[in-house]
């Protein structure tokens, strides 16, 4: 049973999240994402999952608000995420005291944390948050179809990517080939200490899926837990990478699926190949069958968003699902 952590001078106390709170995290979440909240699915895994901790704030015996710091780097850094405040509640500084609170208390129980890391996502060009530090913004192109619409989308980019006479910087050159990394290989280029400076990490990090990681030993357990498909230009010395997590039911629409796309590096003829090649692997492994939409998001660099957002194009069943939008990576000393 848990017990209450504090209270704040507003009158809202603290609490561990449990099981049993599903339900009215579940409440608080209505629409947040525009349907395509992770929680629902996240919610139970993140209760057993090692160095997180996710706070609950209540007003009486109503929920009000979430939030979640998971310890990585080592013990030197918490990404928070999940934060949410319940809409009636909104306005009234209540995301500032859960996340002071959530901060004091994670700093006495690991008073090992030097910097708090976040991503959010914005509209290009939209207000930064103003305590922290921007370390790198990567841009979202976000595609939505029915999930049977994809495999005739996935040829349709098959084709471009094989057309010799494809217009953009691939222009005329051959089709690249890109490969997947077992577990030891991947461990030899994650602990490359010139991977990030090769393959321009963000932030020297490995965003997966919204949640940076540096690539060090101590993380490489976490991204392991995450069962992501790698594929590469080098299996040694990649100065390219990109994963896809594996997809994952979300509200929209009364019940899709989310994939996420990461990619790392700038090369867009390479960024090109690995949609090709990661669409065709998750459309075999089945994982959409039985689904009605997909909604899928493809991290870039920038200066890729254009030529991709044109190579996604042309296809009468898989269209764009917003206008360009960003991820910002960002972080504070504590
Ligand atoms: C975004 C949201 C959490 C803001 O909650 P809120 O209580 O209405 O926010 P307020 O503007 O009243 O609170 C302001 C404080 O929260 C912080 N804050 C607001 N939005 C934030 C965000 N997206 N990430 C981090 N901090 C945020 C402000 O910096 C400010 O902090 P301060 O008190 O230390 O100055 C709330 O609108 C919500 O639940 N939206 C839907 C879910 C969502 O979009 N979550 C964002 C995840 S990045």
């Amino acid at each position: 049973m848990a017990s209450c952590l504090g209270e704040s001078d507003g009158g809202l106390t603290f609490w561990l999240a449990e099981e049993k709170d599903y339900d009215d995290v579940m409440d608080i979440s209505d629409d947040i994402y525009g349907g395509n909240d992770y929680l629902p699915r996240r919610y139970h895994s993140w209760m057993t999952e090692p160095g997180r901790v996710v706070m609950l704030a209540r007003r009486g015996d109503k929920l009000v608000a979430l939030e979640s710091g998971l310890l990585v780097d080592d013990g030197c850094t918490v990404v928070v995420e999940g934060l949410r405040v319940c809409p009636s509640e909104r306005g009234r500084g209540v995301a500032g005291v859960i996340q002071r609170f959530l901060d004091d208390y994670l700093q006495k129980l690991h008073p090992s944390i030097r910097v708090k890391r976040l991503t959010r996502g914005v509209e290009p060009g939209a207000e930064r948050l103003a305590k922290f530090t921007l370390l790198a913004k990567r841009a979202v192109l976000s595609l939505v179809g029915e999930a049977v619409s994809f495999h005739t989308f996935s040829s349709h980019i098959r084709n471009k990517l094989h057309s010799s006479t494809g217009t953009g910087s691939d222009s005329g050159k051959s089709v690249p080939h890109l490969v997947p990394l077992d577990d030891k290989q991947l461990r030899k280029v994650l602990l490359d200490p010139d991977l990030p400076s090769r393959a321009q990490l963000p932030g020297g990090a490995i965003i997966q899926d919204w949640q940076p990681l540096q690539p060090i030993e101590a993380n490489l357990e976490i991204l392991g837990r995450r069962d992501l498909s790698w594929l590469v230009d080098d299996q040694e010395k990649p100065t390219f990478l990109s994963f896809y997590t594996p997809p994952y039911p979300i509200p929209y629409e009364g019940g899709s699926l989310r994939l996420n796309i990461d990619t790392f590096g700038m090369n867009a003829v390479f960024a090109r190949a690995a949609l090709v090649g990661h669409f065709e692997k998750v459309l075999a492994s089945g994982a959409f069958t039985g689904r009605s939409k997909v909604v899928a998001h493809v991290y870039v660099d920038p200066s890729m968003y254009e030529e991709l957002q044109g190579f996604c194009e042309g296809d009468a069943g898989v269209k764009k699902f917003r206008d360009r939008w960003d991820q910002e990576f960002m972080e504070r000393g504590v």
